[in-house]
């Protein structure tokens, strides 16, 4: 009988061991193997705590061993064209996490090494393996409200952003980092690619990074129009300390389809001060369903010799929207695709 594949996360912060949390427990025919990252300190507290024994310091390390068939990448986005395609070079399948990588050039020398190296290629848009983005995506297809005319999507995070995010040469800023999921579910829902963007984006909430990094932005907001002259909106910010908020409007001839809300759960308090729920602090645990069913889905795209519902091609779409948007944020003009 053939063995589970071996999977190996390279990058062990944050969204690391998300996906290094799945891999250990909860994803059929999959056996985490090997943890990566240059920290040492991060990557041996990331084995301890998950229970393995194998760590490395260079990715390169990892892509010899013949216990590893996948990973996933999961580094600052500045790293991903260069590990993924070392990656394919040695036969290892990918999910790559969003953003694909920092520029429309990088997105297809990815695509093409997975394609020339024959394995598959997914991107981290796990949104779309979320139960209510699912259910909405099923509306929109039965005609439920019409045709769709225009969606308006929103991510906004409670924290201030990761050091390299800051350095919008290493990140692209927040609507790479943020707002890459908003791109890919417009794109999703309305059925066609951005054909022009107007953004404006301003730093208002994080003035530490105003000196060093002057082109940052914590605020972000973008209009879109698509190749088939259908409407978009995005609304992007960090920083927000009040929690995470993730919510989606999707505007039809007939009717609209709301995602999400502010609150987590439906506990709600009332006493003398008023009413008081608890407000969603945290994308992990907002889409920890959908982060396990993305993981569950690569493994299967492998085993079943399918192509993964979120391919490169997505991937570098919204890698051009983001470099659109950013070009229209500097120049204040409408940027065409
Ligand atoms: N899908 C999502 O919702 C989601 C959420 C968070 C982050 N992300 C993405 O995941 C990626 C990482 O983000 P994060 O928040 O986990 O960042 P992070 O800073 O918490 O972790 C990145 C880790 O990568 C390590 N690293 C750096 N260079 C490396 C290399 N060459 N090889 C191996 N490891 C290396 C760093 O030491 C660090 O531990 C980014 O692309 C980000 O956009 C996606």
């Amino acid at each position: 009988m053939k063995r589970n594949l071996g999977v190996c996360i390279i990058g062990s912060g944050r969204a690391g061991m998300i996906h290094a949390l799945n891999f250990r427990k909860n994803v059929p025919n999959a056996n985490l193997v090997a943890m990566v990252d240059p920290n040492e300190k991060v990557a041996r507290e990331a084995t301890y705590s998950l229970g393995i024994d194998k760590y490395y310091l260079d990715y390169k390390e990892a892509l010899k061993s013949d216990e590893i068939d996948a990973v996933v990448v999961v580094t600052p986005t500045v790293y991903h064209r260069d590990i993924v395609v070392a990656a394919a070079e040695a036969g290892k399948h990918v999910l790559c996490e969003k953003p694909m990588a920092m520029n429309e050039k990088e997105c297809e020398e990815i695509i093409q090494a997975t394609e020339n190296n024959n394995v598959k290629l997914q991107i981290g848009f796990m949104r779309r393996f979320n139960e209510s983005f699912i259910q909405a995506k099923e509306e929109i297809e039965s005609g439920s409200i019409g045709d769709v005319v225009m969606v308006r999507s929103l991510t906004r995070g409670p924290s201030t952003p990761q050091p390299w995010m800051y350095d919008l040469k290493k990140s692209n800023g927040p609507l790479a980092e943020v707002n890459s999921h908003d791109i890919d579910t417009l794109r999703w829902f309305l059925g066609a690619d951005f054909e022009s963007v107007y953004a404006i984006a301003g730093n208002y909430r994080c003035p530490e990074a105003k000196e060093e990094y002057p082109d940052f932005y914590d605020n972000v907001v973008l209009n879109a129009r698509f190749t088939n002259q259908k409407q978009g909106i995005i609304d992007g910010a960090v920083s927000v300390k009040y929690g995470y908020d993730s919510r989606v409007e999707i505007l039809g001839t007939e009717g609209v389809i709301f995602i999400g809300q502010v609150h987590e759960k439906t506990v709600l308090t009332a006493n003398k001060k008023g009413l008081s729920r608890p407000v969603m602090n945290s994308w992990r645990s907002l889409y920890k369903d959908a982060y396990l069913a993305e993981d569950i889905h690569f493994i299967e795209s492998i085993l079943e010799d399918k192509k993964p519902k979120v391919c490169g091609y997505d991937g570098k779409e919204a890698v051009k929207v983001v470099n659109a948007g950013n070009r229209s944020i500097k120049e204040g003009n409408v940027v065409l695709l």
